[in-house]
């Protein structure tokens, strides 16, 4: 796993936020809710809307095309669903934020392809 920094340490200062960011070359969809932040897959793995136009209300990330729900914490989809999206660890340290990516990822790129 490699580790990258994904946002400035100030950003814990910001209000919640969903979000699509560029780590890496790479995009993510980033989560703010309260202290936490997580990283997640960019795409929803239903019919491909970014899941950055969504909202996270409970612990679950809305996709905002058919709403569909995925939890934040294990990336399952609600129940019914049938489909998760991957979700990447986070890291705090004293100069930012960091999210952990695969080392495939960067080679290869296949995570980021739309499901
Ligand atoms: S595209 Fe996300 S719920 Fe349909």
């Amino acid at each position: 796993m490699k580790w990258v920094k994904m946002f400035d340490i100030k950003v814990l200062q910001e209000h919640d936020f969903v979000k699509l960011v560029a780590v890496g070359g790479k995009k993510l969809c980033a989560v703010k809710t309260g202290d936490e932040l997580f990283a997640t897959q960019a795409y929803c793995p239903h019919a491909g809307a970014g899941l950055a136009g969504g909202w996270c209300k409970e612990g679950k990330l809305i996709c905002p095309f058919h709403r569909y729900e995925y939890d934040l914490r294990t990336g399952r989809g609600a129940e019914g669903q049938g489909d998760y999206i991957d979700i990447f660890p986070t890291e705090t340290r004293d100069d930012g934020v960091y999210v952990g990516l695969p080392e495939k990822f960067n080679l290869m790129g296949l995570f980021f392809k739309k499901k």
